[in-house]
Formats: C-alpha cells, structure tokens, sequence
C-alpha cells in the first residue's frame, strides 16, 4: 500500500498560530533546522490511484494542493479522494470535511461516538446535509467486548482495515471528555492483501494494553503517536496547563514512554511518529531527543513523507 503524510503535526500545527514557545519562534526566524508542519493527516491508497483520507485536517487545502496524486484528473468535477476515515472527533481530525462540502455526497467511516461528537457537539455531519445531502456515514463497529471489527473500503481495493479501540480521550466539547468510552479513539490495522503487509496507524495513543501491543507487533511498519516527548511538556514551555495523560498522549519518553513500547517490537519493524505537537523537541533536526531517536531507529514524519508498506 502506498501511504502519503498531508500533516504530521498535532493540533495547531507547527509552527502554531499564537505560540512564542523556542521551537515555534526558532522555525518562524530560522535560527534551528526544522520543517513547518500542517495538522495530522495521511492518505492511503493500493492503486496509487483512488485514495483515503485519513483524518481531513484543518489544513486539507493546502494539503490537497501539495499532492498531485489527490488532485481532480478524470472529469470536470474530481478527486483523487475516494472516502474518509476519521480515527476520533478532534478538531485537528474532522473540521476539513468542511472545506470538502463541494464534493458531497462522499463516504465518510468513522465509529458510533464520533458520529454522535460529530452531529451534536460540533455538528458537521448536520450541517453539511445542506451541501446535496451530506457525507454518507458508514459505522466502524467497536464492540464493548473488544472483539475484531474489520472492514472493507470501496477505493482501496485489496486492503482489509481493523479498529482497535484505544484509550485516548474524547475530544474537550464532547461529553465524555475525561470518561472515553470504546470507539472514542482507534487505532487502524491495515492489511494490503497482496503484498501480506501490514501498516499500524494511531495517532493518538494515550495507553497499551497486550491488545494494543499484539497490533503493533503485527504491522510492518507502525506511524505512531509522537505528541509529546515529556508528559509535562506544554506545562514546562510555559504554553499550558494540560499532561499528556490529560489529553490523551502517551509521551515519548520515561520508562514507560512509548519509545521504550517501540524498542520492544521486532528489529524489522519500521517505526514512524506522527501527529507531533510543536512543543516537542524532535522537531528540532539538531536536537539530542532527536538524535536518540535516530540511534534508536525511530523516524520522524514530515509533510510530503511518502511510506510504502
Ligand atoms: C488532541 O490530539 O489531543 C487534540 O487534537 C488537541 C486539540 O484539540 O487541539
Ligand atoms: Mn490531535
Ligand atoms: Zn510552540
């Protein structure tokens, strides 16, 4: 499967409209080496051809219009999109449908809870019946005994997907923000059929459990949650009061950090962060955080990043 990354950053992208932390003021100046990041997306195709969109970012314009692959080709009015999956409600993950309100109807998968997030607290599904009737939703089951729920995508032809319920958080305008219930947050397997390859997509991971890590043990290659390297991070650059933990972000570092989960998956398996929020040191090309990651085998994600899996 081919996998494109629109948008490695975290929310608020990189750097972030109204943040003086080093590394936002350090891009904007150029005094450290470091690429801006648009907000958390990637596409994903088996053809190279009809695409889905992981995640329609706040920045889907610009995305679109840095990646020829998903630009209308066939007919006056196209897309290379083919469909849309969201892996949770959060803003960063689910206003670009948005700016895709031209091209409704499209398929738009997503689980139970966040279609609810999605036509109650921030209405999208709702409002964008107004554009030729709206998305068409297609449910992700999450069963509450976390049995397997695998599905199939009409543009992505050979490829099995299966979502794995994680615990992260709901977004902050849901009502179970701080209480997540299964289907709040996934997690993707995605199977390409024909290459027997397999691809472990979270962006936001807040927690493993042994069901999470027998996933992440099974994917060739896992583009992870790379939010935050310190728990404490935001509250340490001055810029906020939330943890990791708060938000749902299982941080990078600690002995119980996410790259200590990493170090534990086979020597072949490819280790990819994405969704990383501006405040983290790896973004700094310079930086020892990064320089660890690099001994360690761990990459960074970037805008543009092309992953063949
Ligand atoms: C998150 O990933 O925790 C959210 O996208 C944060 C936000 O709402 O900006
Ligand atoms: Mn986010
Ligand atoms: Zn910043």
């Amino acid at each position: 499967m081919h996998v494109l990354v629109l948008g490695a950053a975290a929310g608020g992208g990189f750097p972030q409209w109204n943040c003086n932390c080093r590394l936002c003021r350090g891009v904007r100046q150029g005094t450290i080496e470091a690429s801006p990041r648009t907000q958390s997306s990637i596409a994903i195709s088996s053809d190279g051809d009809r695409w889905l969109l992981c995640n329609a970012s706040p920045d889907i314009r610009t995305q679109l219009a840095a990646n020829p692959e998903l630009h209308p080709r066939r007919v006056p009015r196209d897309s290379g999109i083919g469909g849309v999956l969201l892996v949770d409600g959060q803003i960063d993950h689910a206003t670009g449908l948005l700016s895709l309100r031209e091209g409704c109807p499209f398929d738009v998968w997503c689980t139970p809870n966040v279609h609810r997030d999605l036509s109650s607290g921030f209405p999208l599904f709702r409002m964008l019946e107004h554009w030729q009737g709206g998305p068409t939703w297609h449910p992700i089951p999450i069963d509450d005994d976390h049995r397997e729920a695998s599905f199939e995508v009409p543009a992505c032809p050979g490829l099995t997907f299966t979502a794995v319920a994680l615990t992260s958080n709901a977004p902050p305008y849901s009502p179970r923000r701080g209480a997540p219930t299964p289907g709040d947050n996934i997690g993707l397997l995605i199977e390409d059929r024909r290459r027997g390859t397999r691809l472990f997509y979270a962006p936001g991971l807040g927690e493993l459990d042994d069901r999470v890590r027998g996933f992440l043990s099974r994917a060739d290659c896992v583009l992870v949650d790379g939010t935050l390297w310190h728990d404490d991070e935001l509250i340490r650059a001055g810029v906020g009061r939330a943890t990791g933990r708060d938000m749902g972000h299982l941080a990078l570092s600690g002995e119980r950090g996410l790259l200590t989960e990493l170090a534990g998956l086979p020597a072949t398996t490819r280790r990819v962060l994405i969704h990383i929020n501006n405040t983290n040191p790896i973004l700094d090309e310079h930086s020892a955080e990064r320089a660890s990651l690099t001994e360690a085998g761990v990459e960074v994600s970037f805008d543009g990043m092309r992953l063949e899996v």
